[in-house]
């Protein structure tokens, strides 16, 4: 009989052992993502626990969770709930193929999410990340129009300072210069201009300059001619680039442009998406409906990878109208691990937990305060823009001559020296408090970042 696989290597569920243990040596192996890793080897940052609004560092230390992770964790860490939906996915049906295949919890997520997303968008594709949404949203509208017999209605175009994850579609539609540069050409697209304007400066919420940026696509279209767009794809708010937050009307004007010359509008809600905007998608805040829309992060609370593209009924159809054998596979695109079985249990878990907490009304009436309380640093030295919609703030800060990340990055030490988890990206230092924090926790945010910001170089 072939000997049975050995468990018995110790577990520990000590995590700051485990990070004591880790020499200088032992951290080459993992070239860690969009990291300065040498810095980081350097003066190094472990996360050994978290629960509620905190992270436990590898000294013991407590630090805030100033981003909800990455976006992503933004109904507080450790919900018991979910871990629970978790551990029982995997004793249960620990994998399951999603090419041919399913298991009930696949089926059971995409409508809990039909439930959330604007009335029309109810065919779900899961997808395991923010970037994997994007590109499945970019191949979705390419294919649309290959199916309805247009094939050269092919380009995309996006917005600088966008960003769409970093799989090759989405970095391309991304508008962040730095990640685009480097790796050559990607994918041919087309940029709409941002929406940071000078006169915009410390708006509070949308600001009221620049709807008329928008027209600038009917200026894209006149030149390079509908037929060859597929799609426009915008975060209704961008969040990676720093808050960019759309002008008055701006979307809406974004949208008719596209609904005039037959061009599909992808809202990319991976940040937005489940609550961050105080509204469940920001398509829902702006009465904005796209005609794809991606998400990920809150999706599970952050727990398990996952993301999901949800499209409209016409778009659903124009796959499965153009393949005409029963057993054809309508879209050829998915991942082996599509619709995870632990993904959808967390999937489930997290969404219940929004649901029965009010989470998303609790960001909404959480918004003024945390809006209040940002533009009170208004005039601190270094900080020329405050930006904030919903639960999501950026100060920016003036950049040194060449090196603009340098000051965000600082600030983001000295924080974390003072017990907050801070993210720094650019020029500047962005802010997304979990949806169940305290008044007083946005007060400690911001008293701390008012000593830090004036006090460094
Ligand atoms: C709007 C948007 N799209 C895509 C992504 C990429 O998501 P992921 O990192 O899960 O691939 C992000 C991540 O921040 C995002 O904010």
């Amino acid at each position: 009989m072939a000997s049975q696989p050995q468990f018995q290597r110790p577990v520990s569920s000590d995590w700051r052992a485990r990070a004591e243990r880790l020499s200088d040596a032992d951290m080459e192996a993992f070239w860690m993502p969009f990291t300065s890793n040498r810095e980081f080897k350097s003066k190094r940052r472990l996360l050994v626990g978290a629960a509620g609004c905190y992270y436990t560092a590898e000294d013991g230390s407590k630090k805030y969770d100033t981003l909800s992770g990455l976006w992503c964790a933004s109904f507080g860490h450790g919900r018991p709930e979910i871990a629970e939906a978790i551990a029982e996915a995997a004793r249960t049906l620990d994998y399951a193929p999603p090419f041919q295949y399913a298991h009930p919890l696949g089926f059971e997520l995409a409508n809990r999410v039909k439930q959330f997303t604007p009335a029309g968008l109810d065919h779900v594709f899961f997808t395991n990340s923010g970037s994997e949404s994007a590109d499945t949203a970019i191949k979705i509208a390419k294919g649309y129009w290959a199916r309805r017999g247009r094939p050269e209605k092919n380009r995309l175009i996006g917005r600088v300072k966008g960003y769409h994850g970093v799989n090759v579609g989405g970095t391309s539609v991304g508008g962040i210069e730095p990640n685009r540069a480097g790796f050559g050409e990607l994918m041919a697209t087309g940029h709409l201009p941002h929406t940071l304007l000078e006169e915009n400066r410390f708006s509070r919420g949308c600001p009221e300059h620049g709807a008329d940026l928008a027209d600038v696509l009917e200026q894209q279209i006149q030149d390079a001619g509908a037929e060859t767009i597929a799609a426009v794809m915008v975060e209704p708010m961008s969040g990676s680039a720093g808050v960019i937050v759309p002008p008055k009307g701006y979307l809406e004007r974004l949208a008719a442009i596209c609904r005039k010359h037959d061009i599909l509008l992808i809202f990319d809600e991976v940040l937005t998406g489940f609550g961050r905007l105080g509204a469940t998608f920001g398509a829902e805040l702006f009465g904005v409906t796209p005609d794809i829309l991606t998400m990920a992060k809150n999706i599970t609370n952050g727990s398990v990878p996952m993301g999901a593209v949800a499209v409209t009924d016409a778009i659903h159809d124009a796959f499965m109208e153009t393949s005409p054998l029963e057993y054809d596979v309508e879209f050829r695109h998915g991942y082996t691990y599509s619709a995870h079985p632990l993904a959808c249990a967390a999937g489930l878990a997290a969404l219940d937990v929004m649901e029965r907490d009010g989470l998303v009304a609790r960001a909404a009436e959480l918004a003024p305060y945390f809006e209040d309380q940002l533009h009170n640093l208004k005039g601190l030295k270094h900080i020329v823009d405050i930006r904030n919609l919903g639960l999501a703030g950026a100060f920016q800060i003036e950049a040194l001559p060449g090196e603009p990340g340098k000051r965000p990055w600082q600030i983001a030490m000295a924080a974390w020296d003072r017990g907050l988890y801070v993210r720094f990206g650019g020029d500047t230092v962005q802010l997304g408090p979990p949806f169940i924090a305290e008044k007083a926790d946005i007060d400690h945010i911001c008293n701390v970042l008012a000593d830090i910001i004036p006090s460094i170089d």
